[in-house]
């Protein structure tokens, strides 16, 4: 059973950042399915590395769309993207020293995910939305 499903709660009304969502999503289910398989470092690692590659892709992807909003609630939410990195490179460097504990890192990036995904940029998404309303 996947972790979690994609649903009309979680869609921000964007196009390109929700069919983002849904691949993020996706990796995040693949990896969860692996843990729940047992399977080893040899899978879960590759996983694990795409998972955070793919967030840094969909966070510049976001901040590009970002020239398009206020510049203060593009900051706020430069700044959330990147907290969220700097414990992605603690994750990472746990990967490179094979010490990491996939489950904690898939608990944190789901909830984190889920928070931010229903907030933050479903504000972005709206903010967007009002940038192609004719003035
Ligand atoms: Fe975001
Ligand atoms: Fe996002």
């Amino acid at each position: 059973m996947p972790l979690i499903e994609w649903n009309a709660s979680m869609a921000t009304g964007h196009m390109e950042i929700d069919a983002q969502h849904t691949v993020l999503l996706a990796i995040l289910n693949r990896l969860h399915e692996a843990i729940q398989a047992g399977e080893g470092e040899a899978i879960t690692a590759p996983v694990i590395r795409e998972l955070i590659e793919y967030t840094r892709y969909h966070f510049r992807s976001e901040e590009a769309l970002m020239v398009h909003i206020p510049a203060e609630a593009a900051l706020a939410h430069k700044s959330n993207h990147a907290r969220l990195l700097q414990v992605v490179r603690e994750f990472e460097a746990q990967c490179d020293r094979g010490d990491i504990e996939p489950q904690e890192l898939l608990d944190f990036l789901k909830d984190w995910l889920l928070v931010h995904i229903t907030g933050t940029d479903k504000h972005l998404a709206s903010l967007l939305g009002k940038e192609r309303q004719p003035a």
